[in-house]
């Protein structure tokens, strides 16, 4: 399993990462399972603007430690929330807005992550990413289709919370250890060579490489294993069966497509029909056979392919 548990005591000061926002500053201070803490440090005579922009279902908790902030309410009246108060929402579809009165520090919890939003390392991965897919141009938009299926493959599987998060990220960031890897290999025009191909099988080892030294390392071990396959004929460790994680079984067969589908540098697509087919004939041998049969039904209820 590569859920993170255990029991953290980190010292003052010490935060996954820390990130500068107009007049705030955010520290992660611990995620899982979806939820996040932060510590913010909000200026004087700043507003605040409490929304739920994604889901309503989110529920957001703030608690003032230290400072205070008047709540500007909607019928123009005000009250101060001080050190020791607390507020939060919860299925919430409206707009309030506080205001800070002096330099404020409040204890942020989130059951959904929002973090991400503004997180460097998200924008310096987003940045190797589309590096890898413009260097090839082949791959371009390549994680962000892997991405796509997989969240609707996920809720089809039921997937959600900590697991439904590490597999968002792994499938966009799935082919970061292209990053790499020299640009020739990348966008050459022939098949590999046998040395090119030594070199294009440790790309996910490369990933995890890359990935294990950030806040996102839980998602480092299925990036590593999406080229593995069922029956141990995958890279770059020929793991077997439920070796593999499930995370990682999805976003193969969804790769494996994207790939068949796609023109190539030395290959060109394959029709959905015939990618479909050799998903099929993999099934339960290479593949996941449930992982298989929900993308089919995903590609059906696109309109893209038709069972009969
Ligand atoms: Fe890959
Ligand atoms: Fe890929």
């Amino acid at each position: 399993m590569i859920i993170m548990s255990g029991f953290y005591i980190e010292k003052r000061g010490s935060s996954l990462e820390k990130v500068s926002q107009n007049s705030a500053t955010l520290d992660l201070l611990a995620r899982g399972d979806g939820a996040e803490v932060l510590l913010q440090e909000i200026e004087a005579d700043k507003i605040i603007q409490i929304s739920s922009p994604n889901r309503p279902s989110v529920m957001e908790f703030f608690y003032i430690l230290e400072g205070s902030i008047t709540w500007l309410k909607q019928d123009g009246t005000s009250s101060e929330i001080s050190a020791g108060d607390y507020f939060y929402i919860n299925y919430f579809k409206g707009k309030e807005h506080l205001k800070t009165n002096e330099i404020t520090k409040i204890l942020y919890v989130s059951t959904e992550p929002i973090f991400h939003h503004i997180s460097y390392v998200i924008k310096d991965f987003m940045n190797m990413i589309n590096q890898v897919e413009e260097k090839d141009y082949y791959t371009h938009s390549h994680g962000k289709r892997v991405q796509d299926y997989a969240s609707r493959i996920a809720s089809k599987m039921g997937i959600a919370g900590e697991s439904f998060e590490r597999l968002m990220y792994a499938s966009l960031f799935h082919d970061i250890g292209k990053i790499k890897m020299d640009d020739s290999i990348l966008n050459g025009k022939n098949y590999p060579t046998e040395r090119e191909w030594e070199e294009i099988q440790k790309h996910p080892i490369f990933g995890r490489e890359i990935i294990e030294k950030s806040l996102l390392r839980n998602i480092g071990e299925i990036v590593e294993q999406h080229h593995e396959r069922l029956d141990g004929s995958g890279y770059p460790y020929g793991l077997k069966g439920d070796k593999i994680s499930l995370e990682a079984r999805i976003i193969a067969v969804i790769d494996a497509f994207d790939a068949m589908t796609t023109d190539r540098s030395y290959a060109k697509a394959k029709s959905i029909t015939e990618a479909v087919g050799e998903l099929k004939s993999d099934a339960g041998v290479k593949f996941d056979e449930d992982v298989v049969d929900l993308f089919i039904e995903v590609l059906e209820e696109e309109g893209l392919y038709n069972d009969n």
